[in-house]
């Protein structure tokens, strides 16, 4: 099968063709960027409104499909900001009406950990999911997607792209924040806070600018920001690998583009003897991508929805959807 997603819970918006095999036969994506500050939710969605036509024509023109070898249109329902949601939803009722094809409302979280399972053929991983507004530790189990352990205040990524505006820079910090690090020689003292299998970053928002104010270096500040937060995040997958007896982890979310975050999870699931996998950077971000391939799974297991059923959800989370495919059809390495 050959489904169409489009993706629109944030920043970017974002169309991709994806086969039957998760092969990326189109992908097409086009990033706001506020011009300071954080994200201003109507203005991301009115980008969006822009955007994404010519993002539809684009994904499907690089696949080489026409609409009428699509089986499917695929959503992002939520989690999201609702006029970001509101856009793409829009826009794919409008294909599923024009092509008569099923709509296919999809996750945004499931979808990051469907393809990151599915380009690391690994059967029953582990699932580290940290982007902007989610941090989570995922493992599959009956019927859906298990939250085990997720942040108590704000995602990893909304954490440093508010610290990076803080210190002088602009949306998104992650990959800014890298750059910096690289630079930074001092691993400065700040809180770690791991509670159970949650993490927590507010009290480290706070501590670093109140460093940043009494003279502390920006590289340094980047260097230890990246080597807390990291071993937070590593600490509470080890903890799940360990309790849930996996052989192995998958990345996902924007923040698993981070080296220096990849480099200490594959470390410590090495140690442990088990494998890790990040997916390419192209499809850690937010993708039309992942929502093809997930809504490709959804319908193999005939989970469509009529427009007007298809309302956004935008605080959906991902242990409220079932997953029907890893039970019943043996699609996506499956059990
Ligand atoms: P979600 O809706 O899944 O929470 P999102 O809308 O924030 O995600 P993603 O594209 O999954 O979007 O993640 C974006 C986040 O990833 C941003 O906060 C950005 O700063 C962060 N990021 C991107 N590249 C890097 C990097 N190299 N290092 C650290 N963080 C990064
Ligand atoms: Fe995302």
């Amino acid at each position: 099968m050959v489904v169409l997603g489009v993706e629109s819970t944030a920043h970017t918006a974002s169309v991709g063709v994806v086969d039957g095999e998760a092969k990326v036969l189109g992908l097409a994506s086009d990033m706001y960027r506020p011009p300071s500050g954080g994200i201003h939710p109507r203005e991301a969605a009115n980008h969006h409104v822009d955007v994404l036509p010519g993002l539809v024509a684009t994904a499907l023109a690089a696949a080489g499909v026409r609409p009428r070898d699509l089986d499917a249109v695929a959503f992002a329902q939520g989690p999201g900001l609702g006029p970001c949601l509101r856009a793409g939803a829009t826009v794919a009722r409008m294909l599923s009406l024009a092509w008569r094809r099923p709509l296919v409302p999809v996750n945004h979280c499931v979808a990051h950990v469907e393809i990151a399972r599915a380009l690391s053929g690994l059967d029953d991983p582990l699932l580290l999911y940290a982007s902007g507004g989610n941090t989570q530790v995922i493992a599959y189990g009956r019927g859906r997607y298990r939250v085990l352990g997720e942040t108590l205040d704000i995602g990893i990524g909304n954490f440093l792209d508010k610290l990076w505006i803080g210190l002088g820079g602009t949306f998104p910090g992650g990959p800014a924040l890298e750059a910096e690090a690289r630079q930074g020689t001092e691993l400065l003292p700040l809180p770690y806070s791991v509670h159970g299998m949650d993490v927590a970053f507010s009290g480290m928002l706070t501590a670093t600018l109140a460093l940043r104010d009494k003279g502390a270096a920006r590289p340094d500040l980047a260097y230890s920001v990246e080597s807390t937060a990291y071993s937070m995040l590593t600490e509470i997958t080890e903890r799940a690998l360990a309790h849930r007896r996996k052989t192995s982890v998958a990345l996902g979310g924007g923040v698993a583009c981070n080296e220096r975050l990849r480099a200490m999870v594959r470390t410590m699931a090495e140690g442990r003897g088990a494998e890790m996998f990040a997916p390419p950077r192209a499809l850690c971000v937010d993708n039309g991508a992942m929502i093809a391939w997930a809504g490709e799974l959804a319908l193999s297991s005939g989970r469509t929805v009529s427009v007007e059923r298809s309302a956004v959800q935008p605080r959906q989370r991902t242990d409220l959807v079932p997953t029907p495919w890893r039970e019943t059809t043996g699609r996506g390495f499956a059990r």
